[in-house]
Order: C-alpha cells, then structure tokens, then sequence
C-alpha cells in the first residue's frame, strides 16, 4: 500500500461522509472522550491530519487552541473555508500545511496530539507515534484514532458480503489492509500494539475504545436516524465502546495515552 498523497481527490466524499449520521457517530463519540480527558481550561491541542478541520473546529469551539495540520493542500482550503463561517474561532486556530514527518516543530510541545483517521493511509505506524508522542508536553495526551485491525472483515460479514468477509477474516490479518468508507485500501492495526508503542515513547495508555461498533455496517445513505434516534444510538454505541466483548468490534480504535505531569520526555 502506498502512502496517500493527495487526500483532496477523495476530500468531497470525507466531507459528505462525515455529514451522515454514521460518520457523525465516530466524530461525537471522539469528542466526547477527548472532552472527558481534556482540562476545562484552554490547553494547547496539536491535530495531525486535520482533514477539513472537524476535530479542530470542535476543540476550539470547546474553548482550546489548535494548530492543525495537514499535507494536503486541498484539504486545508477546505478546513480554511469552514474556519471563515466560524469567525469567533478564528483567533484559536493556526493551520499548517505538514504530514506527521516534517511537523515544523522542534522545541513546541502540546497538551494535546490527536491523529485521528490517518494511520489506516500510512505504511508505518510506529514511526509516525513516535512523532506524535514526541510533542506531548508533561501531562499531556495523545489521541489516536484508527481502523481496527482486529475487526477486519466485520463489516463486510454484517453486509452480506460474504466472499469479501471470509478472505478477510480468514487472512486479513496477514495483508493487513481492506477497503475503507472512502474506496481506499486501509491498514489497520491493533489497540494493544498502539498501547505498546505509546508505552515505548513514555506514555502511561488510558482505556482504549472501540467506536462504531453496532452501526458500522449501515451505508452512509442508509441510517437516517431522527434526532431522538440519533442520541439513543450514540449512548448505546458509547456504552459498548469501553466494555469487552463489544468494543474489539468497533471498525475503529480509540487509544489514549498521557504523559506524567513532570516526565523529562
Ligand atoms: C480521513 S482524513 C481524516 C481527517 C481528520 N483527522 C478527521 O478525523 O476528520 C485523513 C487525512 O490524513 C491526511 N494525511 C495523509 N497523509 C498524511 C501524513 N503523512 N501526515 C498527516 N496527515 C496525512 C490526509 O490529507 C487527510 O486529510
């Protein structure tokens, strides 16, 4: 699998997916841990692969400062558009055009780091935490979000899709990869293995979740929930996401990790 170069080809359908009930699911279940773990106050947040912005734009309207970054140019020009119908958040948030290997930050450390959604397009996992557990200040966290590994085949077994599942679930542990909501071949990888490597760069893992768990199968234009609907799915979706067996299902992990307030990095 080669590393995604150009995001922005694939960048309306990310937009659109992310407007659907399904695709929202993952944005408000993240959110609402980042908001449990994040302090009240203002803290400095870092977001890696911001795509158009929508992990920043919540952050910053939660009250943090955000530098979000990413190597698409196209993509930024979305985040930049979204950023301008929200003036009153202007001031929080700087954008930077950089992948997770040329960050353009020597001595600046974060309270925060998320990386959400951009591992499963990368070929090396660990090189990539390693940066990003690199700029987590004393106290602070890392947040990274990915496809679960070992869910792989999940989805397509929901949707009837059998010959694409039993490959899967028979192999896909060894090709790693799969096709993604966007069309895209993914790698997945593993909540323990995230866990191991947050531990090997100096960070103590907080309880990993699984997200999307029950809904994952639906297609984007297939689950149009009320309102009502809507927020009875996510309590459910949150509930499982931190209980075993449920959460080893989610299409998605979830993995947390903090720095000790007054760790030398
Ligand atoms: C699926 S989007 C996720 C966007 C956003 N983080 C979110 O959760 O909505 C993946 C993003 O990863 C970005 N990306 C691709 N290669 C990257 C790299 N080497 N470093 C950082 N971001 C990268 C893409 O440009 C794209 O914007």
């Amino acid at each position: 699998m080669g590393a995604l170069t150009d995001f922005a080809a694939v960048g309306t359908s990310y937009a659109e997916h992310s407007r659907t009930a399904r695709g929202r699911l993952r944005h408000d279940l993240v959110e609402l841990r980042l908001r449990a773990e994040l302090p009240a106050r203002p803290v400095r947040v870092l977001d890696v692969g911001c795509g158009d912005g929508e992990t920043t734009l919540r952050l910053a309207a939660a009250g943090h400062h955000v530098t979000a970054a990413d190597p698409s140019a196209g993509m930024l020009d979305a985040a930049t558009r979204r950023l301008a119908a929200r003036p009153e958040l202007a001031q929080r948030v700087r954008l930077l055009e950089a992948g997770v290997h040329d960050l353009p930050f020597d001595r600046e450390r974060f309270d925060a780091v998320c990386c959400h959604g951009v591992l499963m397009y990368l070929d090396d996992t660990s090189g990539a935490v390693a940066r990003l557990a690199g700029l987590v200040a004393p106290g602070g966290l890392l947040s990274v979000l990915t496809k679960n590994r070992a869910a792989i085949g999940f989805r397509e077994a929901l949707r009837g899709e059998y010959a694409a599942a039993r490959r899967l679930i028979e192999h896909g542990t060894d090709t790693d990869t799969s096709v993604g909501n966007l069309g895209l071949d993914t790698r997945g990888d593993t909540a323990e293995e995230l866990d191991r490597l947050a531990s090997e760069h100096g960070l103590t893992p907080l309880p990993w979740q699984g997200v999307r768990i029950l809904h994952d199968h639906h297609h984007d234009d297939g689950w149009t929930p009320d309102p009502d609907t809507y927020a009875r799915a996510l309590e459910t979706e949150w509930a499982a996401s931190t209980r075993d067996p449920y959460r080893h299902l989610g299409r998605l992990v979830h993995t947390l990790a903090r720095r000790e307030p007054g760790a030398a990095r």
